[in-house]
């Protein structure tokens, strides 16, 4: 039963919404032929085999024998809808970003909230890192911030994701678990891989069980650079703080909800924007310079490390509102192509090693999953802006581009010539003076794996870190392996002796000898109020 054109939900290139039969919409194939009988196949006599000249018959199975395209490589399971991102404070002063220019400027959204490990048929409220990718439609291209619920990563460079990922996926052999981390092989990793305790500190915390997505924070969690209309940078992170404000469940809830309501989430987005409660978030700001940077504690490339917000306040710049649910959940959220790379002039990356990767590795795989490069023409990846390029053909090219002209420098003018670059109002890198030897290296605080680690547990309430508590020893008492368990209270050892002590009490260990610290822990950090939910 349809209500629109939507039968077969395109439409004729003559415009018409559809073929009509007796006042309803006519069944056809994709070539629009209309079809005779849906339900039976054309056969040899009654009792006889199935011809294949059934061309009706072989074209619907054909296509649905295609129907699935690979999953994301991570955050397979995600849910999006529409919104608009509207400009509260101008930041003229520091970027020529458009999106930034004035007060009151409106650009159309897109957001995908997803969970990270699990596959895509997975559960909502997975003990996971959720992500957060926004992709704005900005006058002057799109512009994605690719972010997470959580303010940090769990490794500094992107050499690293393949072997993280494989180790939080299910296990090669055995083909679980899949949806959560309480197992040998993701703790094993970690427990070699000192850079992802911090992380994982985040991750056993109530941030990972989110109420829904409606109260999580957002972070693009690196580094930026804004560039403002003399080529001079300030550095930039970005937050997104729920207006609905920052709540979680509990693990007993969530383990009840994941049976009774795997898609609780989802069906929670879906209700509160189909009945008029749109979810805002404030985009926020942390704005520093050369100068602090030089003087913080760490190294502001280093994607293990955050901020504290009573270092550098949060500056609200803007409000993103979802006020509008996908019509089609395989064309939009499915299809939607997030990219770190996508950036428009005024706003650019900064060195850190993790972001580089990030900046080759969603357009590469963006091609598998997809299937070609003209996944751009997609509705939902579009930019709303116009575009003039000379890129051409490819499969699934939807463009039909006019004139001679596919390539530049040429003598043709007019509509004939195509369009030209501008070094004034296009997009520029910032010119950062680079010098030394390749090296495969890091600056020396990127050693610093438990400070502040330790910074988040002191800054927790008790309930808090009783749940951390309560978490690293339900996800490592699911590892046989008493080794890594080991290991892993070895690390929390450096980060704090009650952390440690709790979850050997948990597990009915021993404490082992802390672990070898490349950089002694700091205690010197002061608690920090905005990393508690409490
Ligand atoms: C997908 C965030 C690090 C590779 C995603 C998505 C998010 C995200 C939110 C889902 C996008 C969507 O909804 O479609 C992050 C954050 C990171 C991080 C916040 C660290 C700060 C990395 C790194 C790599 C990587 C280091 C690779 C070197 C990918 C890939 C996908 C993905 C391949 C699937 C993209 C697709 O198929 O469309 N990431 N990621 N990510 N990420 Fe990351």
């Amino acid at each position: 039963q349809h209500d629109d054109a939507g039968a077969a939900g395109t439409r004729g290139t003559g415009g018409e919404l559809h073929q009509e039969v007796r006042g309803e919409v006519a069944l056809t194939t994709a070539q629009g032929i209309p079809v005779s009988d849906n339900q039976n196949s054309l056969r040899a006599g009654r009792r006889g085999p199935t011809l294949l000249e059934d061309m009706a018959m072989r074209e619907k199975i054909f296509h649905f024998d295609h129907e699935r395209i690979p999953e994301r490589v991570v955050h397979a399971r995600g849910y999006g809808a529409h919104g608009t991102f509207t400009t509260t404070e101008s930041l003229a002063d520091v970027t020529t970003a458009d999106i930034f220019a004035e007060v009151g400027r409106e650009t159309e959204a897109f957001v995908r909230f997803s969970t990270v490990a699990g596959a895509k048929g997975s559960f909502d409220l997975a003990r996971d890192v959720r992500g957060f990718a926004v992709k704005l439609y900005t006058r002057q291209g799109n512009w994605d911030i690719v972010g997470n619920n959580i303010p940090v990563f769990f490794i500094q460079d992107a050499i690293k994701f393949p072997d993280l990922v494989h180790a939080v996926k299910e296990a090669p052999d055995r083909a679980f678990p899949q949806a959560q981390s309480a197992h040998d092989n993701f703790w094993d990793f970690v427990s070699w891989m000192p850079e992802a305790i911090h992380m994982t500190l985040w991750q056993m915390s109530d941030r990972a069980i989110p109420r829904s997505f409606r109260f999580m924070e957002g972070f693009g969690v690196h580094t930026f650079r804004f560039l403002d209309a003399s080529g001079k940078a300030t550095f930039v992170k970005f937050h997104w703080k729920p207006v609905q404000g920052l709540q979680s469940v509990v693990w007993n809830e969530a383990v009840k909800i994941n049976g009774a309501d795997p898609d609780f989430h989802r069906r929670d987005l879906w209700d509160a924007i189909t009945s008029g409660d749109f979810p805002s978030w404030d985009l926020g700001v942390q704005l520093f310079d050369e100068e602090f940077a030089d003087s913080f504690e760490f190294d502001v490339l280093d994607a293990t490390k955050l901020i504290p917000e009573e270092q550098v306040p949060v500056r609200i710049v803007g409000r993103l509102t979802l006020d509008r649910v996908v019509d089609n959940d395989f064309a939009e959220t499915e299809q939607v192509a997030f990219h770190t790379g996508n950036v428009p002039p005024g706003i650019d990356f900064s060195e850190d090693p993790l972001l580089q990767g990030r900046n080759f590795s969603y357009l590469d795989t963006q091609l598998s999953r997809l299937g070609s490069t003209n996944f751009t023409q997609l509705p939902v990846n579009a930019p709303r802006c116009p575009v003039a390029h000379f890129q051409r053909d490819g499969h699934m090219q939807g463009h039909v581009p006019v004139g001679r002209a596919n390539y530049e420098p040429n003598g043709w003018s007019g509509a004939e010539r195509g369009p030209r670059a501008d070094a004034a109002s296009g997009f520029t890198s910032h010119a950062t003076p680079l010098e030394g030897a390749t090296v495969r290296e890091r600056s020396e605080t990127f050693a610093d794996h438990y400070s502040q680690a330790r910074q988040f547990w002191i800054s927790q309430t008790d309930v808090e870190q009783e749940h951390i508590v309560n978490a690293y020893t339900f996800e490592l008492s699911k590892c046989d392996e008493e080794s890594v368990r080991e290991r892993i209270v070895a690390h929390l050892r450096n980060v704090h002796p009650d952390l440690a002590q709790g979850v050997a009490d948990g597990l009915g260990m021993e404490l082992p000898e802390p672990a070898d610290a490349a950089l002694e822990p700091r205690t010197d950090l002061p608690a920090s109020d905005a990393l508690s939910i409490l």
